[in-house]
């Protein structure tokens, strides 16, 4: 070797070294393809549009549709799957499901989730499903639900912002039933894609505003970042807005004091209008028949539960793991747009894990999601068991004639309190929808802190009667408190159901009404 020669390679090898240890992170981020579409706007609100300029994504998406809305042809796994049953019926599929949880209508008494609570399934059945929920109402001209749950649910969303901008929020939710398709506008291309050029996009406003308000810009995110924050648009917990303090029913991500369940709940001590002695100004979602306590719902926070998870910490997407790599026809690769469990079969696990777990087997990586399924479902049963026993102490509680007391009121602030934050805990582990998989450690933490506060609100209930209330709460909840297995619109307008249990008597009867509304049709 020659001296110029030896130099040459000396410097070559420097710069690759120099690119081995610094350069390995200025490489840029790759993009998702760029293309050009002819769409309109107009164009873009229907998933079909784009069958033909993108036959490959349109087909897994395809996938997701069941074949028969009512009955459907999902498939189940362990803990979660895609067939359509209510959620707190135990028993077999299609109405109910081994995993149930029997006390979810008690636990919402009061509140439109106690009439109608259902198993998710895939986007392309999100129109049919929330059109055929008890939760709005379809007996009278309006759903008594803003036009904001339109938000998670339609391609049509970018177009209302565009005409109606913050007055759309607030409008009723029925005024828009009737020009919906149940398939093509479901949440869909428009939703994450921009139809012209098919980069990812963020249409939610709620998602925007709230990284706005974190300093952060979604256009200026690594692809990486928007494989997880397209999720995030609607896998998330949110509440609406009161029109005295901000817009009139527009939704707004709670994430300002942190994205834990810890720092949600206290979030939401603000941003209500109540003057409710000791809840001054918090922000309420209904106040618990039985309990008369001021309750929160929570939603769906996958997306919080997940980012700052063994795998969220580690940068892996939502993507990664819910739209594999997946080769079609043999040849092309694409994103499987088939947004599902990834555990439907060893071949899907393989799929979506085995890119990162090279050294694991299938079936070891599925034992292990159960493993922790397992455990997280063991302490949400002992949760909910627990909630209901507090709703029924605050209920003997405020109904007891014996001595009480002297600071009576201030104990039942605090019990009230406590059942409303042990309430909190356990939903926010029981509408995730992972069953604990997604960051099992913060699942089961937050189930403890959930037993730990219905517990305290027991404890300051039958403090407050000086223990006259104890010996009513000892035993098995399930003989004090029977779940309530049937509940809905129509039967609320049946003073025979509302005698049939005793929870049930503390709600008022509805006034008769014929349904008015069957999917997006006016039928009366
Ligand atoms: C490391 C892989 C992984 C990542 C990353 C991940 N998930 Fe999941 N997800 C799973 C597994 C496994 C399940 C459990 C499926 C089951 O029980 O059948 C699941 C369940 C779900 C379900 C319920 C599916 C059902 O069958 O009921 C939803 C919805 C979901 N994930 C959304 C998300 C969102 C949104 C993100 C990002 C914020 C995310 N996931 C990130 C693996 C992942
Ligand atoms: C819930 C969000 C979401 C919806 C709905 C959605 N996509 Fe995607 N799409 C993604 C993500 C995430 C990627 C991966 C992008 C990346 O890795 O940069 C992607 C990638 C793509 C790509 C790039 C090529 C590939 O396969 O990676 C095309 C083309 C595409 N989607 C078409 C569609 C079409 C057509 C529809 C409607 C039938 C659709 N998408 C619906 C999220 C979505
Ligand atoms: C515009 C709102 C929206 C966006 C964006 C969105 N989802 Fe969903 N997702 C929903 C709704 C609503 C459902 C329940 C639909 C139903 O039950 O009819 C759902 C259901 C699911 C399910 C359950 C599917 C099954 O087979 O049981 C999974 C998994 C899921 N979404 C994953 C994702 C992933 C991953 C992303 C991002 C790539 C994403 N979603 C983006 C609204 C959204
Ligand atoms: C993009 C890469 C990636 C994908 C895809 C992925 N993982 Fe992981 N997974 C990781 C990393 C990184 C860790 C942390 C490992 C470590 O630090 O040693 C991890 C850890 C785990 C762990 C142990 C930690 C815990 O939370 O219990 C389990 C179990 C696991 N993964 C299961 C799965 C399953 C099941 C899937 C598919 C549904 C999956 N992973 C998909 C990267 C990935």
């Amino acid at each position: 070797m020659n001296k110029q020669v030896l130099y040459s390679f000396a410097l070559f090898s420097m710069f690759a070294l120099f690119f081995l240890f610094v350069g390995c992170t200025e490489i840029p981020d790759p993009q998702t393809p760029a293309y050009a579409t002819d769409l309109t706007k107009e164009d873009a609100e229907k998933n079909s549009s784009f069958a033909d300029l993108f036959p490959l994504q349109y087909q897994t998406y395809q996938q997701l549709k069941a074949e028969d809305f009512d009955i459907g042809d999902g498939q189940m796994t362990e803990y979660g799957g895609s067939i359509p049953h209510a959620k707190h019926l135990c028993g077999d599929l299609p109405q109910a499901y081994k995993y149930c949880q029997p006390y979810l209508k008690n636990l919402w008494l009061g509140y439109p989730f106690s009439f109608e609570y259902n198993r998710a399934r895939g986007h392309a059945n999100v129109i049919h499903d929330i059109l055929d929920i008890d939760r709005l109402n379809r007996y009278g001209e309006k759903a008594g639900l803003p036009a904001t749950c339109w938000n998670c649910k339609t391609n049509k969303m970018p177009g209302y912002i565009e005409e109606y901008g913050d007055d759309f929020w607030a409008k009723d939710f029925n005024e828009f039933r009737e020009e919906h398709d149940l398939v093509e506008h479901a949440v869909g291309c428009n939703v994450c894609h921009d139809p012209v050029d098919m980069s990812l996009r963020i249409t939610s406003v709620p998602l925007d505003e709230a990284l706005k308000r974190e300093d952060k810009d979604w256009r200026d995110a690594t692809r990486n970042e928007m494989r997880t924050l397209v999720c995030a648009q609607c896998h998330v917990e949110y509440y609406f807005e009161h029109g005295e303090i901000g817009v009139a029913a527009k939704p707004r991500f709670p994430w300002d004091l942190g994205k834990n369940p810890e720092d949600i709940y206290e979030y939401k001590k603000g941003f209500g209008i109540t003057d409710r002695e000791g809840f001054e100004g918090w922000f309420i979602d209904w106040t618990h028949a039985v309990s008369d306590t001021p309750m929160i719902k929570t939603q769906h926070p996958e997306y919080e539960m997940f980012h700052d998870s063994t795998h969220g910490a580690a940068g892996v997407s939502c993507a990664d793991c819910h739209m594999p790599y997946t080769r079609m026809d043999g040849k092309k690769k694409i994103s499987s747009h088939f947004q599902t469990s990834p555990l439907r079969s060893l071949d899907a696990i393989e799929k979506s894990c085995g890119q990162c777990h090279t050294g694991h087997n299938p079936q070891y990586l599925k034992d292990r999601v159960i493993y922790s399924q397992e455990r997280t479902w063991d302490q949400l049963m002992i949760a909910q068991e627990e909630s209901v026993r507090a709703h029924e102490a605050v209920r003997l509680a405020s109904e007891y004639d014996g001595e009480v007391r002297d600071n009576f009121n201030e104990l039942m602030i605090q019990a009230r309190e406590r059942v409303r934050k042990g309430q909190w805990f356990w939903d926010y582990v029981s509408a995730e929808n992972s069953a604990g998989f997604h960051n099992p450690s913060k699942a089961i933490e937050t189930l403890a802190r959930s037993q730990k506060y219905s517990r305290q609100a027991v404890q300051y209930a039958m403090q407050a009667t000086n223990y006259g209330i104890a010996p009513d709460l000892e035993g098995d909840i399930y003989e004090i408190v029977p779940p309530i297995e049937e509940h809905s619109r129509e039967l609320q307008m049946s003073r025979e159901h509302l005698d049939s249990h005793e929870w049930l008597g503390y709600l008022p009867l509805l006034e008769e009404a014929e349904l008015m509304w069957d999917l997006n049709e006016r039928i009366r």
